[in-house]
């Protein structure tokens, strides 16, 4: 009888660790990475419309700007693993019940921010003003659907 709860218990433990399902400390450093991440992202799309919109006389920035939120779209759907969803977090848990979905809208993410990114070489204002509010409607579709209001 000893020996089965032993043997049962040993089971579990090895199954928690051997899933892909994060532990619950693990999970809170997840969290708050993805958070620090998202947040680089407001960053990135933040500093190009100050460019834009002040006609800052550093329009060189705006590709760099753009790579690093084209790097940072294709870590989305990375940042969000199972067993996340739990915690100081604002993620819905429909994330992981509508999983093609929510990589739908990732990739969008990365779709758009790649355009936004071959614009910002060739340097045409208006067109990347235009790009930056379709890269925009991908994070506001992604929060709508995804996370959780305040
Ligand atoms: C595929 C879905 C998705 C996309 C695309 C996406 N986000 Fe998010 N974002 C989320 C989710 C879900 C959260 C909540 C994360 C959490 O609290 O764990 C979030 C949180 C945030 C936060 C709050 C971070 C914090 O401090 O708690 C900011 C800011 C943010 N996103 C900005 C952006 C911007 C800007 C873009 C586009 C350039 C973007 N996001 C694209 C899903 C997405």
């Amino acid at each position: 009888m000893m020996k089965t709860k032993i043997f049962i218990f040993f089971t579990s433990i090895f199954l928690i660790f051997s899933s892909n399902k994060l532990v619950p400390s693990e999970s809170a450093g997840m969290i708050k990475y993805r958070q620090n991440v998202m947040k680089a992202a407001a960053g990135h799309m933040g500093a190009i419309v100050s460019i834009l919109k002040n006609n800052l006389p550093i329009r060189d920035h705006i590709l760099e700007h753009a790579n690093s939120l084209n790097q940072i779209s294709k870590m989305t759907i990375s940042i969000f693993p199972k067993g996340t969803g739990l915690g100081r977090t604002k993620a819905k848990n429909s994330i992981w019940k509508n999983w093609s979905k929510f990589e739908k809208i990732s990739q969008d993410f990365v779709d758009e921010s790649t355009k936004l990114m071959e614009l910002a070489k060739n340097g045409d204002i208006q067109a990347i003003a235009k790009q930056i509010r379709k890269t925009g409607k991908t994070c506001g579709s992604c929060h709508r659907n995804f996370r959780k209001r305040d």
